[in-house]
């Protein structure tokens, strides 16, 4: 059985510590859009890695992770990464491969990432509602993601087998450098870069990666005719998807499931199953609206019990109550069989937990997520509150065993979502996670 499991909120939902927990039944785990914007943490044995570009799950002996077509790669933190994984005992030449058709980061793209933040910022400063016109910035992770992106639609990217062909990559590059100087001088009065400086870091990247290249879509192709398992992993999350999510305030790649075949080279035909992963509550990292974001009291509760600050930044998050308008969303975007709920932990201190469940625009009662991202800005939540459990779940590892309000809490989200819940976490470790109902990656059906 081939399975995506995609985040269904704002990102950082604990995507990365839900695949360690399904990589254990999985053969191939393939990372199919982002790149490091991403931070996947997985902790084994007290040891934390935070996983950027690389598939969440290596650290299981034995399991093959693959680069898809559709990831951005910096290959400085990529190479970063590698080595991290190689001080752990992991054969990283044996368990990576890269699709040769994946976009390269370069310089002038974290550059362009910086100067675009900043004139949103000026503009926005400058000129009043350019926030509400989605003018502001974006609060982007800074790593070049959306200008690598609008190179990869723009067709003047270069990819990973341009990186491979000497003479044709000198060539783009030098196009590219030229065409982003341009830019960056007269749009945004920024410093250049410089062409052999670039150049010749690239050519030594190009020795350190080339044992990991593979043609994408052959080497995913003949793992499935094997009858390997696959896992996609999505990174980011549904709201932060560049069709779905609440645009302008999203990354630049498809985060929902629908990406994974466009960005693995594999069939829809190929995908059994897709997981949402939601938190017990909701966070958000950056600018955009968040519907249910906590006042400061609890907002500091949450964000320290929760620990909630960026893997990737160390950006503090935005925390709410769990969205359930936002979640079902998600639910019908990727198509979710079934959702893996996390953090629950976090709310174990709770006197009462709220879920919202409509928004109300002014007067007017809305109860889908609207397309309008303005609009978003303006709902305000319309809540169910419900008795919190007021105990500590870190232990349990039985649904039957969780207090009863949280079961209650647990079957309000099931209800609301329309699809039942596949596993749950009360902790940020690995055994601190138990499935619920009778799910597996082995399962032919
Ligand atoms: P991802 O981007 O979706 O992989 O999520 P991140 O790794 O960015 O953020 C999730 C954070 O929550 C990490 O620090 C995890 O170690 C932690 N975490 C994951 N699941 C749980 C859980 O059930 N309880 C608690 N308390 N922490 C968790
Ligand atoms: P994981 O995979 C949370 C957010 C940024 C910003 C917006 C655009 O760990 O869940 P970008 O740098 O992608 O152009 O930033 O998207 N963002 C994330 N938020 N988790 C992530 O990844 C994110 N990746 C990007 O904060 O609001
Ligand atoms: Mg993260």
């Amino acid at each position: 059985m081939n399975l995506v499991l995609v985040g269904a909120q704002w990102g950082d939902e604990g995507k990365g510590k839900v695949i360690d927990v399904l990589a254990a039944e999985a053969d191939v785990l393939i990372r199919y859009q982002g790149g490091p914007n991403a931070g996947h943490t997985v902790i084994v044995e007290d040891e934390e890695f935070i996983f950027h570009t690389i598939p969440s799950g290596l650290l299981h002996p034995g399991k093959i992770g693959v680069i898809g077509n559709g990831v951005v790669i910096d290959p400085a933190a990529l190479l970063e990464e590698i080595a991290r994984l190689r001080a752990r005992g992991i054969d990283v030449e044996r368990a990576l491969k890269i699709s040769d058709q994946a976009h390269l980061i370069f310089p002038y793209h974290t550059r362009l990432d910086a100067a675009e933040e900043a004139r949103r910022a000026s503009a926005t400063m400058l000129g009043g509602s350019a926030t509400e016109c989605g003018g502001g910035p974006i609060g982007t992770t800074g790593r070049g993601i959306g200008p690598c992106y609008v190179d990869k639609v723009a067709r003047c990217g270069i990819r990973v087998a341009d990186l491979m062909d000497d003479a044709a990559f000198r060539e783009k590059l030098r196009r590219n450098v030229e065409e982003k100087n341009r830019v960056l001088r007269l749009l945004y009065g920024a410093p250049p870069v410089e062409f052999e400086a670039i150049a010749s870091q690239y050519r030594a990247y190009r020795d350190a990666l080339r044992p990991f290249v593979v043609n994408g879509v052959r080497f995913l192709h003949d793992l499935r005719q094997q009858g390997k398992r696959l896992l996609f992993e999505g990174a980011q999350g549904t709201l932060l998807d560049v069709d779905h999510g609440t645009y302008p305030y999203v990354t630049s790649s498809n985060a929902t499931a629908g990406g994974a075949c466009t960005g693995a080279g594999v069939p829809p035909t190929s995908i059994d199953r897709v997981i949402g992963v939601v938190k017990a509550y909701t966070t958000r990292v950056g600018e955009g609206p968040l519907p249910t974001e906590f006042p400061a009291l609890l907002m500091e509760q949450i964000r320290t019990k929760g620990k909630e600050f960026g893997a990737t930044t160390g950006r503090p998050r935005r925390c709410g109550w769990f969205d359930a308008v936002v979640a079902r969303h998600a639910v019908w975007v990727n198509g979710c069989d079934a959702i893996a709920v996390t953090k629950l932990d976090v709310l174990d201190a709770m006197p009462a937990v709220q879920i919202c469940v409509g928004y109300r625009d002014g007067a007017q009662p809305l109860d889908e997520f609207p397309s309008n991202t303005a609009q978003l800005g303006r709902c305000a939540p319309v809540y169910e509150t419900l008795p919190g459990w007021q105990s500590d779940t870190s232990e349990i590892d039985r649904f039957d065993d969780l207090p009863a309000a949280a079961q209650r809490y647990l079957r309000r989200l099931e209800a609301l979502l329309g699809v039942p819940i596949c596993l749950i976490s009360t902790g940020s470790k690995r055994e601190q996670a138990f499935k619920v109902g009778p799910w597996s990656l082995s399962s032919t059906t």
